[in-house]
Protein backbone atom coordinates (compact mmCIF):
# COMPACT_ATOMS: atom_id res chain seq x y z
CA UNK A 1 0.00 0.00 0.00
CA UNK A 2 1.46 3.36 -1.26
CA UNK A 3 1.87 6.38 1.88
CA UNK A 4 3.01 9.74 1.13
CA UNK A 5 1.96 12.93 0.73
CA UNK A 6 -2.15 13.07 -0.73
CA UNK A 7 -1.97 17.15 -0.55
CA UNK A 8 0.33 20.62 0.02
CA UNK A 9 -0.22 24.09 0.32
CA UNK A 10 2.43 26.69 1.19
CA UNK A 11 1.21 30.13 2.86
CA UNK A 12 4.17 33.40 3.18
CA UNK A 13 3.62 36.67 4.53
CA UNK A 14 2.12 39.96 3.11
CA UNK A 15 5.06 42.20 2.51
CA UNK A 16 8.86 41.56 1.12
CA UNK A 17 11.84 43.17 0.66
CA UNK A 18 13.34 43.74 -3.02
CA UNK A 19 17.23 42.79 -2.33
CA UNK A 20 18.18 45.35 -5.14
CA UNK A 21 16.67 47.49 -1.85
CA UNK A 22 18.59 45.94 0.35
CA UNK A 23 22.02 46.17 -1.65
CA UNK A 24 21.27 50.06 -2.26
CA UNK A 25 21.01 50.75 1.72
CA UNK A 26 23.92 48.64 2.73
CA UNK A 27 26.35 49.25 0.07
CA UNK A 28 26.56 45.25 -1.22
CA UNK A 29 26.34 45.00 -4.96
CA UNK A 30 22.82 43.71 -6.16
CA UNK A 31 24.45 41.16 -8.13
CA UNK A 32 25.77 39.68 -5.35
CA UNK A 33 22.45 38.91 -3.97
CA UNK A 34 20.74 38.34 -7.37
CA UNK A 35 23.77 36.00 -9.17
CA UNK A 36 25.64 35.17 -5.91
CA UNK A 37 23.23 33.52 -3.53
CA UNK A 38 20.51 33.34 -6.43
CA UNK A 39 17.67 35.29 -4.61
CA UNK A 40 15.59 38.06 -5.63
CA UNK A 41 12.98 39.38 -2.81
CA UNK A 42 12.49 37.89 0.71
CA UNK A 43 9.21 37.57 2.38
CA UNK A 44 8.72 40.11 5.76
CA UNK A 45 6.43 38.94 8.64
CA UNK A 46 3.53 41.82 9.28
CA UNK A 47 3.37 42.01 13.12
CA UNK A 48 -0.07 39.94 13.61
CA UNK A 49 2.19 37.10 11.80
CA UNK A 50 3.80 34.36 13.26
CA UNK A 51 4.19 30.49 13.03
CA UNK A 52 0.74 29.62 13.69
CA UNK A 53 -0.85 32.01 11.72
CA UNK A 54 1.65 31.04 8.43
CA UNK A 55 1.09 27.73 8.95
CA UNK A 56 -2.81 27.97 9.66
CA UNK A 57 -2.98 30.11 6.33
CA UNK A 58 -1.28 27.33 4.76
CA UNK A 59 -3.78 24.45 5.87
CA UNK A 60 -7.07 26.62 4.78
CA UNK A 61 -6.56 25.32 0.94
CA UNK A 62 -6.27 21.71 2.09
CA UNK A 63 -8.87 21.61 4.30
CA UNK A 64 -11.36 23.37 1.76
CA UNK A 65 -10.53 20.80 -0.63
CA UNK A 66 -11.50 18.31 1.42
CA UNK A 67 -14.71 19.83 2.23
CA UNK A 68 -15.36 20.14 -1.34
CA UNK A 69 -14.63 16.57 -1.59
CA UNK A 70 -16.56 15.84 1.12
CA UNK A 71 -13.87 13.97 3.22
CA UNK A 72 -14.19 16.02 6.47
CA UNK A 73 -11.34 16.01 8.61
CA UNK A 74 -11.97 13.56 11.25
CA UNK A 75 -9.40 11.51 9.75
CA UNK A 76 -7.07 13.84 11.15
CA UNK A 77 -5.79 13.08 13.89
CA UNK A 78 -2.20 13.34 14.09
CA UNK A 79 -0.88 16.80 13.90
CA UNK A 80 3.13 17.01 13.61
CA UNK A 81 4.73 20.68 13.56
CA UNK A 82 8.03 21.42 12.72
CA UNK A 83 9.73 24.76 13.40
CA UNK A 84 12.79 26.40 15.15
CA UNK A 85 10.93 29.40 15.36
CA UNK A 86 9.10 28.60 18.48
CA UNK A 87 6.90 30.99 20.62
CA UNK A 88 6.43 29.05 23.78
CA UNK A 89 9.37 26.50 25.15
CA UNK A 90 6.06 24.17 26.92
CA UNK A 91 2.98 24.49 24.50
CA UNK A 92 3.68 23.11 20.83
CA UNK A 93 2.63 25.61 18.53
CA UNK A 94 0.51 23.18 16.78
CA UNK A 95 -1.94 23.00 19.90
CA UNK A 96 -2.76 26.66 18.89
CA UNK A 97 -3.35 25.49 14.95
CA UNK A 98 -5.01 22.80 16.00
CA UNK A 99 -7.79 25.34 17.69
CA UNK A 100 -7.84 27.56 14.84
CA UNK A 101 -8.92 24.90 11.86
CA UNK A 102 -11.26 23.86 15.01
CA UNK A 103 -9.74 20.05 14.44
CA UNK A 104 -11.45 16.72 16.25
CA UNK A 105 -10.22 16.65 19.58
CA UNK A 106 -9.53 12.76 19.14
CA UNK A 107 -5.94 14.20 17.75
CA UNK A 108 -2.06 13.99 19.28
CA UNK A 109 -0.09 17.47 18.60
CA UNK A 110 3.36 17.98 19.48
CA UNK A 111 6.25 20.52 18.09
CA UNK A 112 9.46 18.74 16.42
CA UNK A 113 12.89 20.58 15.96
CA UNK A 114 16.24 19.96 14.76
CA UNK A 115 16.97 22.86 12.67
CA UNK A 116 15.49 23.19 9.16
CA UNK A 117 15.54 18.81 9.22
CA UNK A 118 12.70 18.81 11.36
CA UNK A 119 9.58 18.59 9.13
CA UNK A 120 11.29 15.74 7.54
CA UNK A 121 11.73 13.77 10.61
CA UNK A 122 7.92 15.10 11.12
CA UNK A 123 6.86 13.50 7.53
CA UNK A 124 8.99 9.90 8.14
CA UNK A 125 7.09 9.56 11.68
CA UNK A 126 3.86 10.32 9.86
CA UNK A 127 4.31 7.88 6.72
CA UNK A 128 5.30 5.42 9.75
CA UNK A 129 1.97 5.82 11.53
CA UNK A 130 -0.03 5.80 8.50
CA UNK A 131 1.76 2.27 6.99
CA UNK A 132 0.27 0.94 10.71
CA UNK A 133 -3.10 2.77 10.54
CA UNK A 134 -4.16 3.18 6.83
CA UNK A 135 -7.66 4.82 7.84
CA UNK A 136 -5.69 8.03 9.51
CA UNK A 137 -4.23 11.29 8.29
CA UNK A 138 -1.82 13.06 9.88
CA UNK A 139 -1.69 16.67 9.26
CA UNK A 140 2.45 17.28 8.67
CA UNK A 141 2.86 21.26 9.14
CA UNK A 142 6.36 23.34 8.61
CA UNK A 143 6.68 26.75 9.62
CA UNK A 144 9.59 29.92 10.15
CA UNK A 145 10.91 32.95 10.07
CA UNK A 146 14.58 33.15 9.31
CA UNK A 147 16.27 35.65 10.85
CA UNK A 148 19.56 37.01 11.32
CA UNK A 149 21.47 40.03 12.58
CA UNK A 150 21.22 42.89 10.63
CA UNK A 151 24.05 43.68 8.22
CA UNK A 152 25.68 40.86 8.68
CA UNK A 153 25.85 38.14 5.20
CA UNK A 154 22.89 36.50 6.36
CA UNK A 155 20.40 39.34 6.46
CA UNK A 156 19.99 38.96 2.67
CA UNK A 157 19.18 34.99 3.35
CA UNK A 158 16.06 36.02 5.62
CA UNK A 159 12.28 34.79 4.57
CA UNK A 160 9.63 33.42 5.83
CA UNK A 161 6.65 30.65 5.06
CA UNK A 162 4.63 27.84 6.09
CA UNK A 163 4.14 24.13 4.42
CA UNK A 164 0.78 22.16 5.13
CA UNK A 165 0.32 18.51 4.11
CA UNK A 166 -1.76 15.85 4.61
CA UNK A 167 0.22 12.54 4.73
CA UNK A 168 -2.30 9.45 3.60
CA UNK A 169 -2.41 5.91 2.75
CA UNK A 170 -2.73 5.93 -1.40
CA UNK A 171 -1.48 9.50 -1.37
CA UNK A 172 -3.05 11.62 -4.98
CA UNK A 173 0.55 13.56 -4.95
CA UNK A 174 3.19 11.67 -4.27
CA UNK A 175 4.27 8.11 -3.18
CA UNK A 176 7.05 7.84 -0.76
CA UNK A 177 9.48 4.83 -0.43
CA UNK A 178 10.69 3.66 2.33
CA UNK A 179 14.36 2.98 2.17
CA UNK A 180 16.34 6.65 3.34
CA UNK A 181 19.78 7.97 3.74
CA UNK A 182 21.07 10.20 6.99
CA UNK A 183 23.93 11.35 8.61
CA UNK A 184 23.73 13.50 11.66
CA UNK A 185 26.85 14.85 12.80
CA UNK A 186 27.54 17.36 15.75
CA UNK A 187 28.91 20.87 14.25
CA UNK A 188 28.03 24.32 15.29
CA UNK A 189 27.33 25.92 11.19
CA UNK A 190 24.33 27.61 12.34
CA UNK A 191 22.57 27.34 16.11
CA UNK A 192 20.11 30.22 18.28
CA UNK A 193 20.53 29.81 21.92
CA UNK A 194 17.26 30.32 23.63
CA UNK A 195 18.34 34.06 24.65
CA UNK A 196 18.38 35.33 21.01
CA UNK A 197 15.94 35.69 18.62
CA UNK A 198 18.32 35.88 15.61
CA UNK A 199 20.47 32.75 14.70
CA UNK A 200 24.08 32.62 15.11
CA UNK A 201 25.50 31.39 11.79
CA UNK A 202 29.91 30.24 10.35
CA UNK A 203 28.20 31.18 7.17
CA UNK A 204 30.91 29.85 4.74
CA UNK A 205 31.55 26.76 6.71
CA UNK A 206 27.66 25.85 7.34
CA UNK A 207 27.69 25.73 3.01
CA UNK A 208 30.72 23.37 2.94
CA UNK A 209 29.13 21.14 6.06
CA UNK A 210 25.84 20.97 3.56
CA UNK A 211 27.32 19.80 0.72
CA UNK A 212 29.18 17.28 2.75
CA UNK A 213 26.07 16.05 4.28
CA UNK A 214 24.21 15.40 1.04
CA UNK A 215 27.64 13.32 -0.14
CA UNK A 216 26.99 11.37 2.93
CA UNK A 217 23.13 10.97 3.45
CA UNK A 218 23.55 10.03 -0.71
CA UNK A 219 26.24 7.25 0.19
CA UNK A 220 23.98 5.51 3.06
CA UNK A 221 20.63 5.93 0.47
CA UNK A 222 22.75 3.85 -1.56
CA UNK A 223 23.48 1.58 0.91
CA UNK A 224 19.70 1.39 1.69
CA UNK A 225 18.08 1.00 -2.07
CA UNK A 226 19.19 0.19 -5.30
CA UNK A 227 18.38 2.83 -6.99
CA UNK A 228 20.91 5.28 -8.77
CA UNK A 229 21.34 9.09 -10.01
CA UNK A 230 20.32 8.41 -13.13
CA UNK A 231 16.84 6.54 -12.30
CA UNK A 232 15.70 10.61 -10.86
CA UNK A 233 13.87 12.37 -13.25
CA UNK A 234 13.91 16.17 -10.56
CA UNK A 235 15.70 16.81 -7.23
CA UNK A 236 14.75 19.00 -4.50
CA UNK A 237 16.83 20.29 -1.95
CA UNK A 238 16.87 22.17 1.51
CA UNK A 239 16.99 25.88 0.34
CA UNK A 240 18.86 28.55 2.73
CA UNK A 241 19.09 30.07 -1.05
CA UNK A 242 18.89 29.19 -4.61
CA UNK A 243 22.61 28.80 -5.51
CA UNK A 244 22.76 26.64 -2.63
CA UNK A 245 20.67 23.79 -4.15
CA UNK A 246 23.19 24.26 -7.54
CA UNK A 247 25.90 23.76 -5.71
CA UNK A 248 24.91 21.13 -3.45
CA UNK A 249 23.60 19.32 -7.26
CA UNK A 250 26.41 19.40 -8.89
CA UNK A 251 28.26 18.06 -5.94
CA UNK A 252 26.09 15.38 -5.97
CA UNK A 253 26.02 14.49 -9.48
CA UNK A 254 29.63 15.26 -9.77
CA UNK A 255 30.89 11.08 -10.28
CA UNK A 256 27.55 10.18 -10.31
CA UNK A 257 25.99 11.56 -13.53
CA UNK A 258 28.57 11.43 -16.08
CA UNK A 259 25.78 11.53 -19.24
CA UNK A 260 23.82 14.74 -17.95
CA UNK A 261 25.18 18.20 -19.52
CA UNK A 262 25.47 21.02 -16.93
CA UNK A 263 21.76 22.00 -18.64
CA UNK A 264 20.30 18.89 -18.38
CA UNK A 265 21.22 18.79 -14.21
CA UNK A 266 20.41 22.68 -13.92
CA UNK A 267 16.78 21.51 -15.82
CA UNK A 268 16.24 18.84 -12.93
CA UNK A 269 16.24 21.12 -10.00
CA UNK A 270 15.51 25.16 -11.96
CA UNK A 271 11.57 24.66 -11.30
CA UNK A 272 12.19 24.36 -7.78
CA UNK A 273 13.96 27.15 -7.06
CA UNK A 274 11.25 29.72 -8.34
CA UNK A 275 9.54 30.10 -5.49
CA UNK A 276 12.27 30.35 -2.96
CA UNK A 277 14.02 32.97 -5.01
CA UNK A 278 10.94 35.34 -3.86
CA UNK A 279 10.20 34.31 -0.72
CA UNK A 280 13.90 33.54 0.79
CA UNK A 281 14.53 30.90 3.46
CA UNK A 282 11.68 29.64 5.32
CA UNK A 283 14.04 26.83 7.23
CA UNK A 284 11.63 23.58 7.83
CA UNK A 285 9.51 24.70 5.48
CA UNK A 286 12.10 25.51 2.63
CA UNK A 287 12.76 22.29 0.67
CA UNK A 288 8.69 21.98 0.76
CA UNK A 289 8.28 25.25 -1.38
CA UNK A 290 10.35 23.77 -3.34
CA UNK A 291 8.31 20.36 -3.85
CA UNK A 292 5.33 22.93 -4.66
CA UNK A 293 7.21 25.12 -7.04
CA UNK A 294 8.44 22.21 -9.05
CA UNK A 295 4.78 21.09 -9.15
CA UNK A 296 3.43 24.58 -9.79
CA UNK A 297 5.97 25.65 -12.44
CA UNK A 298 6.26 22.98 -14.88
CA UNK A 299 4.19 22.70 -17.25
CA UNK A 300 4.88 18.90 -18.40
CA UNK A 301 3.31 15.78 -16.91
CA UNK A 302 5.60 14.79 -14.04
CA UNK A 303 3.09 11.30 -13.03
CA UNK A 304 5.60 8.89 -12.73
CA UNK A 305 8.38 10.81 -12.21
CA UNK A 306 11.01 10.16 -9.53
CA UNK A 307 11.93 12.94 -7.12
CA UNK A 308 14.80 12.72 -5.36
CA UNK A 309 14.93 15.04 -1.80
CA UNK A 310 17.75 16.47 -0.02
CA UNK A 311 16.29 17.91 3.64
CA UNK A 312 19.44 19.69 5.45
CA UNK A 313 18.84 21.26 9.06
CA UNK A 314 22.38 22.38 10.75
CA UNK A 315 23.65 21.07 13.69
CA UNK A 316 23.60 18.80 11.76
CA UNK A 317 21.23 16.04 10.06
CA UNK A 318 20.54 15.20 6.73
CA UNK A 319 17.98 13.06 4.91
CA UNK A 320 18.19 11.96 1.47
CA UNK A 321 15.08 10.27 0.77
CA UNK A 322 12.65 10.04 -2.54
CA UNK A 323 9.07 9.90 -3.89
CA UNK A 324 7.03 9.36 -7.17
CA UNK A 325 4.34 12.20 -8.63
CA UNK A 326 1.66 9.64 -8.64
CA UNK A 327 -1.16 9.95 -11.83
CA UNK A 328 -3.73 12.53 -12.09
CA UNK A 329 -1.52 14.84 -9.22
CA UNK A 330 -2.83 17.69 -10.98
CA UNK A 331 -6.09 17.88 -9.56
CA UNK A 332 -4.42 17.89 -5.94
CA UNK A 333 -2.58 21.12 -6.68
CA UNK A 334 -3.00 25.06 -5.33
CA UNK A 335 -1.14 26.47 -8.30
CA UNK A 336 -3.43 29.95 -8.65
CA UNK A 337 -3.82 30.46 -5.22
CA UNK A 338 -0.43 30.32 -4.66
CA UNK A 339 0.74 32.92 -7.19
CA UNK A 340 -2.12 35.42 -6.05
CA UNK A 341 -0.91 35.29 -2.75
CA UNK A 342 2.61 36.20 -3.62
CA UNK A 343 1.93 38.49 -6.12
CA UNK A 344 -0.73 40.10 -3.26
CA UNK A 345 2.60 41.15 -1.26
CA UNK A 346 3.13 44.34 -0.45
CA UNK A 347 7.07 45.60 -1.47
CA UNK A 348 8.64 47.43 1.05
CA UNK A 349 11.09 50.15 1.01
CA UNK A 350 14.08 50.24 3.07
CA UNK A 351 12.74 52.14 5.88
CA UNK A 352 9.81 50.50 6.10
CA UNK A 353 11.74 47.04 6.21
CA UNK A 354 14.02 48.45 9.00
CA UNK A 355 10.33 49.22 11.24
CA UNK A 356 9.18 45.83 10.84
CA UNK A 357 12.14 44.22 11.57
CA UNK A 358 12.65 46.45 14.68
CA UNK A 359 8.76 45.06 15.93
CA UNK A 360 8.82 42.58 18.93
CA UNK A 361 6.13 41.21 20.49
CA UNK A 362 5.84 42.48 23.75
CA UNK A 363 7.17 40.75 27.02
CA UNK A 364 5.45 43.09 30.00
CA UNK A 365 2.05 40.94 30.44
CA UNK A 366 0.02 43.84 29.75
CA UNK A 367 -2.68 44.23 26.75
CA UNK A 368 -1.35 44.59 23.60
CA UNK A 369 -3.66 44.57 20.38
CA UNK A 370 -1.33 44.42 17.33
CA UNK A 371 -1.99 46.34 14.18
CA UNK A 372 -4.05 44.31 11.48
CA UNK A 373 -1.05 44.12 8.46
CA UNK A 374 -1.75 40.49 7.27
CA UNK A 375 -4.39 39.70 4.71
CA UNK A 376 -4.33 36.07 5.97
CA UNK A 377 -7.46 34.39 7.06
CA UNK A 378 -5.99 34.04 10.57
CA UNK A 379 -4.03 36.76 12.61
CA UNK A 380 -2.12 36.81 16.13
CA UNK A 381 -4.39 39.59 17.59
CA UNK A 382 -2.41 40.32 20.20
CA UNK A 383 -1.01 39.56 23.38
CA UNK A 384 -2.29 39.28 26.83
CA UNK A 385 -1.43 38.64 30.32
CA UNK A 386 1.53 36.51 28.17
CA UNK A 387 -1.17 34.41 26.36
CA UNK A 388 -1.17 34.78 22.66
CA UNK A 389 -4.45 35.81 21.16
CA UNK A 390 -5.26 34.30 17.57
CA UNK A 391 -8.38 35.01 15.74
CA UNK A 392 -9.95 34.51 12.27
CA UNK A 393 -10.40 37.01 9.55
P1 LIG B 1 28.76 36.32 2.05
O1 LIG B 1 30.02 36.54 2.80
O2 LIG B 1 27.74 37.37 2.09
O3 LIG B 1 28.96 36.11 0.52
O4 LIG B 1 28.17 34.95 2.57
P2 LIG B 1 30.20 35.57 -0.34
O5 LIG B 1 31.30 36.56 -0.33
O6 LIG B 1 30.54 34.14 0.05
O7 LIG B 1 29.48 35.60 -1.73
C1 LIG B 1 28.44 34.72 -2.00
C2 LIG B 1 28.56 34.33 -3.46
O8 LIG B 1 28.29 35.49 -4.25
C3 LIG B 1 29.96 33.85 -3.85
O9 LIG B 1 29.79 32.85 -4.82
C4 LIG B 1 30.57 35.08 -4.50
O10 LIG B 1 31.59 34.77 -5.44
C5 LIG B 1 29.36 35.68 -5.17
P3 LIG B 1 30.41 31.38 -4.58
O11 LIG B 1 31.87 31.56 -4.41
O12 LIG B 1 29.77 30.88 -3.29
O13 LIG B 1 29.98 30.62 -5.77
N1 LIG B 1 29.46 37.11 -5.41
C6 LIG B 1 29.05 37.71 -6.54
N2 LIG B 1 28.51 37.19 -7.68
C7 LIG B 1 28.19 38.08 -8.68
N3 LIG B 1 28.41 39.41 -8.60
C8 LIG B 1 28.95 39.96 -7.49
C9 LIG B 1 29.30 39.09 -6.40
N4 LIG B 1 29.84 39.27 -5.18
C10 LIG B 1 29.94 38.06 -4.58
N5 LIG B 1 29.16 41.28 -7.41
C11 LIG B 1 26.54 33.26 2.95
C12 LIG B 1 27.21 34.15 1.91
C13 LIG B 1 25.62 32.30 2.27
C14 LIG B 1 27.62 32.50 3.73
C15 LIG B 1 25.73 34.19 3.92
O14 LIG B 1 24.65 34.76 3.23
C16 LIG B 1 25.21 33.48 5.15
O15 LIG B 1 25.90 33.36 6.16
N6 LIG B 1 23.92 33.00 5.11
C17 LIG B 1 23.30 32.29 6.22
C18 LIG B 1 23.78 30.86 6.34
C19 LIG B 1 23.31 29.97 5.21
O16 LIG B 1 22.35 30.25 4.53
N7 LIG B 1 23.98 28.82 5.04
C20 LIG B 1 23.60 27.86 4.03
C21 LIG B 1 23.97 26.42 4.42
S1 LIG B 1 23.41 25.98 6.04
C22 LIG B 1 21.70 25.72 5.82
O17 LIG B 1 21.23 25.62 4.72
C23 LIG B 1 20.85 25.64 7.05
C24 LIG B 1 20.01 26.86 7.34
O18 LIG B 1 18.89 26.94 6.49
C25 LIG B 1 19.58 26.86 8.81
C26 LIG B 1 18.87 25.62 9.38
O19 LIG B 1 19.18 24.49 9.10
O20 LIG B 1 18.01 25.85 10.26
C27 LIG B 1 20.79 28.16 7.16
Amino acid sequence: MPVGIDDISFYTANFSLDLQELAANNGSDAAKYTVGIGQERMSVPGADEDVVTMAANACVPLLEGMAQRGEGTNAINTILFATETGIDQSKAAGVYLHSLLKLNPRCRVVELKQACYSATAALQLATAWVARKPQEKVLVVASDIARYDRQTPGEATQGCGAVAMIVSANPRLVALDPETGIHTEDVMDFWRPNYRSTALVDGKYSTKVYLRCVRSAWQDFQQQSQLQFGNFDYFCYHLPFSRMAQKAHNHLANGNAHELSAQALEDQISSSLIYNRITGNSYTAAMYIGLISLLDNTALDLAGKRVGFFSYGSGSVGEFFTGTLVDGYQSMLHSEGHQSMLASRKPLNYAEYQTMYGFEVPVDGGDHAFAEQTNGKFRLAGISQHKRLYEAR
